[in-house]
This record gives structure tokens, C-alpha cells and sequence, in this order.
């Protein structure tokens, strides 16, 4: 077992930078579009052999230093109550029918026993402990980011009825937090008590509030979640979320030991907001994968000048997730170079 990304989390030495991609299972490989031909997504995500499998396929074909659980962060507000479909086509995206609105809806809602309602998830992380060599990362999606999907009722660039019905009733949006935090704080448990090595919580939308929303609404609930946590000290948690560049300082205060950080902040800039306690992930652009190699090569070499300025504690990732045209061979030559490198004491 290899511990080089468990060590980068912690601020421990590693002989070379660790790298993981977030949706590094996902549509860039075949082998995946292979499995999900014969299954729809939320199948996919059920049948905890299937999930194992594209799991462990970038593990595999890519070599990266962790592997990331297959599933995704809206079941959490399906095991709630909700019913979930991911659309097709022009109408692709999740959707949830039935959005949250008034407190009737919210009081329909109830907290999942991660064992019954959820006891795929686990299943999965159960059968996946039996076959990795390198750590695995459980996840869930932060409070806020949850309640704009359940909100919303679907995928949105404002997300401006969560926004709006957040902002008119905060009795009714702090209900719904504390109830989505309580829902998350016993399924990430049970992702530890199954093998789960490291968590991920994904604040994806926590920059469609501005700092003194996210510092009400975003901030308070993700460390609610974070300090829960039974969890010892080898155990990481990493926060991320995109658009963060204002709410760096508020994720580094959630007791997380790693930050993700987009590509719009440079990671030795983000060192200057987050403080020298916390490591920092990330933060190459997803599109730079669709350069030719030279060029690929130069923007990945300006991150790692990058971290390495930013001081001791650098996980390599993308700044969001691998897009689904991306070609392999770019994600094999980025793990290699990455390898290549050794970060300073
Ligand atoms: O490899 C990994 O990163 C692990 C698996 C993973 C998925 N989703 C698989 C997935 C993880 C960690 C997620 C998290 C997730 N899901 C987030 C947070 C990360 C982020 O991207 O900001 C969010 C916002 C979701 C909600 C969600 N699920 C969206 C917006 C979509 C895309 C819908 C579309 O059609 O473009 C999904 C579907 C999804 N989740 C796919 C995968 C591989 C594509 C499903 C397919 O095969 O059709």
C-alpha cells in the first residue's frame, strides 16, 4: 500500500507529488463508457461490483495515487426522500422532480440509516478495500451544494431559486442544513467504519454565494460535518469547491486538513489565504489537457513551481473535473510528469 497521498494531506515528506483527478472514473475512458453502456448511471452507482470496477479502472490505467469512490453526491438527498433522475440528451443532468420549497417539503424529509437505505455505498467501499493498493477517498457533497440541487430541482448556472428561498426564509434554510449536515455526518461515519481512508466533501457551488452568505449558510454547516467525524489521525478530510477564491480563509477554518483549490487562484497566492496549517490541492485547468504535449508539459511544470513555493503539502489535481473528451494519453503523460517531481522539505 502506498501512503504518499495520505502523507501529502497530512504535510508528512513524500518522495514525489501524489496526484489524483476528481471524475477521474468517469466518460474520458472507454473502459467506463464500456460498463455504462449496459446500465444507466444510478446502476451503475447500485451495483456495488460495477462500481468497483470503473473504481478501480484509473487506478489501473492511469496509476494515480488514490482512488475515489464511485457514486455520486446526490443520493444522499434520494436515500432522504427525494426522487432522483439524471436526464438524457438535451435534458441531460440530474433531476429532482419534487424540489424542496416550503417546510411541509422539508418535513418529509428524513435522516437515512447509511447501513439500510444507503448500504450500496458501503458495499461498494467494503468489496474495493479487498483489491487497492493505494488509499481510497469516500466523499459526499457539502451541505449547501445539496440544498441547491434540492432546491433548485436541477442543474442551474444561478441557482437562483435556492439562492432566493435561502436569503427570504432562513429559518427554513437552516433547517434544511442542519437536517442535510445530521444526513452526512452519519453516511461519511459509515464510509469510514466500511474502509473509507480520506473523505472529500464537494462545496461545487459554494461560489454562488458571496463571503458573508457563504459565512451564514456554506462554512458553519461544512464544519459542522467536518468535526462530527470520529476519525483518527491518519484519516484526512479534504474541502473543495470552485469559485472559492473569497471563501479560502472560511474552508481552511473548517477543520479540513487539505483545501481544493480551483484554477483561478495560483496555489502560492492561495498559501497567503488559507495559512500554513492546512495542504492544498490542486489546481491545473482541466482544459489545458487538450494542448499538445510541449505546451500540456509547461502549464503542469508552472503548477508544480507553484506548489512548490506554496511550502510542504501539495496533493496534484485538476482544478475541477476531468472533462469527458479529454484524451487519455494527456492524463498518462500528466501522471508521469508529475511523478517525476519531488517536492522540497
Ligand atoms: O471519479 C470521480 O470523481 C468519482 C465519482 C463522482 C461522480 N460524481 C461520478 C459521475 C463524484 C465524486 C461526483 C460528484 C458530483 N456529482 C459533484 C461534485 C463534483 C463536481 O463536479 O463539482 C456534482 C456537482 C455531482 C452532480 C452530478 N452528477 C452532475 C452535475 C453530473 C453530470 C451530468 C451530466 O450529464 O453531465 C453527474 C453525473 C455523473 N457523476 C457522471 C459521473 C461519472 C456522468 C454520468 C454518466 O456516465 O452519464
Amino acid at each position: 500500500m502506498s501512503y504518499r497521498f495520505i502523507d501529502a494531506c497530512l504535510r508528512r515528506p513524500v518522495d514525489r507529488t501524489p496526484i489524483w483527478l476528481m471524475r477521474q472514473a468517469g466518460r474520458f475512458l472507454p473502459e467506463y463508457r464500456a460498463v455504462r453502456e449496459k446500465v444507466t448511471f444510478l446502476q451503475l452507482c447500485k451495483t456495488p461490483d460495477l462500481a468497483c470496477e470503473v473504481t478501480l479502472q484509473p487506478v489501473d490505467i492511469l496509476g494515480t495515487d488514490a482512488a475515489i469512490l464511485f457514486s455520486d453526491i446526490l443520493v444522499v438527498p434520494e436515500a432522504m426522500g427525494m426522487e432522483l433522475h439524471f436526464g438524457t440528451g438535451d435534458d441531460h443532468g440530474p433531476q429532482f422532480p419534487h424540489p424542496v420549497r416550503t417546510h411541509a417539503d422539508l418535513a418529509r424529509l428524513h435522516i437515512p440509516d447509511p447501513e439500510q437505505e444507503l448500504r450500496y455505498v458501503n458495499d461498494t467501499i467494503r468489496l474495493l478495500r479487498k483489491s487497492l493498493n493505494v488509499p481510497l477517498i469516500g466523499f459526499c457533497g457539502a451541505p449547501w451544494t445539496l440544498a441547491a440541487y434540492m432546491i433548485e430541482g436541477r442543474t442551474s448556472r444561478s441557482f437562483e431559486k435556492a439562492k432566493a428561498t435561502l436569503f427570504a426564509d432562513e429559518q427554513l434554510a437552516h433547517e434544511l442544513l442542519t437536517k442535510i449536515s445530521d444526513a452526512l455526518i452519519r453516511y461519511l461515519q459509515a464510509q469510514l467504519d466500511a474502509g473509507a481512508q480520506a473523505l472529500q466533501i464537494f462545496d461545487s457551488w459554494a461560489g454562488a454565494l458571496g463571503p458573508e452568505d457563504y459565512r451564514k449558510f456554506g462554512a458553519p454547516y461544512v464544519a459542522q460535518v467536518v468535526q462530527g467525524l470520529k476519525r483518527d489521525g491518519n484519516t484526512p478530510v479534504i474541502v473543495f469547491g470552485v469559485e472559492t477564491g473569497e471563501l479560502l480563509a472560511q474552508l481552511a477554518a473548517t477543520g479540513a486538513d487539505v483545501v481544493g483549490v480551483d484554477w483561478r487562484v495560483p496555489l502560492d497566492d492561495a498559501r497567503g489565504r488559507v495559512g500554513p496549517a492546512v495542504a492544498l490541492q490542486g489546481n491545473l485547468d482541466p482544459a489545458s489537457l487538450f494542448l499538445p504535449p510541449e505546451a500540456l508539459e509547461k502549464r503542469v511544470a508552472r503548477v508544480l513551481e507553484q506548489a512548490d513555493a506554496a511550502g510542504p503539502g501539495h496533493v496534484f489535481n485538476l482544478g475541477h473535473g476531468v472533462l469527458p473528451t479529454t484524451p487519455v494519453e494527456s492524463v498518462k503523460a500528466l501522471v508521469r510528469q508529475v511523478h517525476a517531481h519531488t517536492p522540497p522539505r
